[in-house]
């Protein structure tokens, strides 16, 4: 079956399909604030995006969570996979798909997965014996846990022992396969420090895993044995297919994978990076199907320098979080604060002092006083001015022309915070270059001209910012869109409609001399820092 055409100019990427066992959590967030972000970027470049998100909902965990809550699991996922979808609201992800692993169609899917490597000889039953982490929904090696058998990403957690009768997944077969693929597509894995966890996992032999069991009934049935259920990361990670289909089509593979299959970009948290960098691949190489493009591990979110838990009582909520400072502010700290791939810390003060000194401070009051200046000495817009008018040495401009392409290697790379660093410097350029050439005296001293083109420079540097910033800020960016007379909200693009291409407003120079501009308004209140 020929399932594929590569000639499509398309970019599908996924976040992780979320555990419905608890709430959202920070860590959720994080990797979703970064899936839209570049699907945001990659949307104004004029690519065809499919942002893929959604909920994981099968397994012993939530069967034992919605036990002890006392309702029915299928009840208690559709209670909890609703929080995931406001908490996207509120954060302003703008997902083109929201997949349910409890979603009918998923089975259809994952049933004709299952068939094509049971086809294959792929699928054997063995005896299954160790230790499994229900938290992980994973089998761990003795070696890798604590004292007490508990779990290192799970501590306060006993893994359990389990002996029983499984079906095995041949994953051993692919190990020399999956090392090719490693060797000739390098990026596969990104970062390279995650690329290398995974090189020296495989390189000490891989295991056949289990992806059945028995005594869980909450899952699908093994279409081969229905006494056992699908262990839920054979059917998790292929919600990623499922999700692919159009909301009406009949659901197969062929369908699935028409338009968006391969992913380009699977994000994850680097403790989900196994499944998706070792047996996702080899699940797929066993059906007969093309990989995925690239998966990204990015690292793990510390609150105050310690490691976030329940039990230890200090959670971030993500909800309270963006009900007290607003989506951009927590999208905007998160990415720039923090190289994305490596670990990375939230604390309070630090959050708040950022959010001032960039967002308030450099960029709003930037904007603010030089729209008032324009409308003390310029009478509200610009009338004569045009880019030919700024000389091609103009500080602003030399950092300007070549900033869109910066920043859009940083954003490719899925460097978040060296996209914010760039953008920032012209902003902060910008502020400099109004104190040193103080356009109030210019003005002052009769030099019209001379005002105009220094107020047009800094307007257009904060432009040029704000529309490279937008795939992160989109409310500030839309709002200071509009306070320079453009009709353009950065929430409202659509598959269809780019509404300001990358390759127009992407370079220095957009602005023109009669664009009405709106009243100065401030983009962002300063916080307060709490007692
Ligand atoms: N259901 C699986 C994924 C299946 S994908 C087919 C799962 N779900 S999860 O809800 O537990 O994981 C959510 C994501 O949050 C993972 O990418 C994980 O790495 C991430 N994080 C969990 N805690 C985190 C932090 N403290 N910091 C950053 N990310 C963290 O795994």
């Amino acid at each position: 079956m020929n399932l594929v055409d590569k000639t499509k100019k398309t970019f599908a990427l996924t976040t992780p399909l979320y555990y419905v066992n608890d709430l959202p959590h920070i860590g959720s967030a994080y990797t979703t604030i970064a899936a839209d972000v570049v699907a945001r970027f990659q949307r104004l470049l004029g690519r065809s995006v499919l942002l893929v998100t959604g909920t994981d909902e099968h397994g012993q965990k939530i069967q034992r969570t919605a036990e002890s809550k006392g309702l029915p699991p299928k009840k208690f996922c559709d209670e909890m996979s609703t929080g995931f979808i406001s908490l996207w609201q509120l954060l302003e992800i703008k997902y083109d798909r929201f997949i349910r692993t409890t979603d009918p169609r998923h089975e259809a899917l994952v049933k004709e997965f299952f068939q094509r490597v049971w086809s294959n000889d792929d699928i054997y039953l063995g005896q299954q014996k160790g230790w499994y982490c229900v938290s992980c929904e994973e089998f761990k090696e003795e070696r890798e846990l604590l004292e007490g058998h508990r779990c290192p990403i799970h501590p306060n957690k006993e893994a359990e022992w389990r002996d029983e009768q499984n079906y095995f997944f041949r994953l051993s077969k692919y190990q020399s396969q999956l090392e090719k693929l490693y060797q000739s597509q390098p990026d596969f894995i990104q970062p390279e420090t995650r690329r290398n966890e995974v090189l020296n996992f495989v390189k000490q032999g891989l295991q056949d895993f289990s992806i059945s069991r028995v005594n869980v009934e909450w899952g699908f049935p093994v279409p081969a044995d229905p006494n056992h259920t699908l262990y839920v990361w054979f059917d998790a990670l292929l919600g990623y297919v499922t999700a692919l289909l159009e909301p009406d089509e009949e659901p197969n593979l062929e369908n699935a994978l028409a338009k968006w299959w391969p992913i380009n970009l699977h994000l994850i948290g680097k403790d989900i990076l196994r499944f998706h960098a070792v047996y996702w691949p080899a699940m797929l190489m066993s059906a007969d199907l093309p990989l995925p493009e690239r998966v990204f591990g990015h690292g793990f979110l510390t609150k105050d320098g310690q490691k976030m838990g329940k039990s230890l009582g200090n959670t971030l909520d993500p909800v309270a979080l963006t009900r007290n400072y607003g989506a951009d502010a927590v999208r905007y700290y998160f990415l720039k604060e923090i190289e994305f791939g490596k670990d990375g810390d939230f604390n309070e003060v630090r959050f708040i002092n950022v959010l001032n000194a960039d967002l308030a401070n450099d960029l709003g009051n930037l904007l603010n006083r030089t729209l008032n200046m324009v409308k003390k000495y310029c009478a509200g817009n610009l009338p004569s001015i045009t880019t030919e008018d700024i000389p091609i040495d103009n500080p602003l401009k030399v950092i300007g022309l070549h900033l869109g392409e910066q920043v859009k290697i940083a954003y490719e790379a899925l460097a978040f915070n060296q996209a914010c660093d760039a953008i920032l410097k012209i902003v902060q350029a910008s502020n400099k270059f109004i104190d040193e050439q103080a356009p109030w005296s210019l003005y002052k001293k009769g030099q019209q001209q001379a005002t105009e083109a220094v107020l047009y420079a800094v307007l257009e540097s904060v432009r040029l910012a704000a529309y490279l910033l937008s795939p992160v800020i989109p409310n500030i960016s839309s709002d200071i869109y509009q306070q320079l007379g453009f009709e353009i909200d950065f929430n409202e693009q659509s598959q269809t409609a780019i509404v300001a291409p990358f390759d127009i407003h992407g370079t220095w120079g957009v602005l023109s001399g009669d664009q009405k501009l709106g009243d100065p308004r401030p983009v962002f209140k300063r916080i307060e820092t709490p007692k």
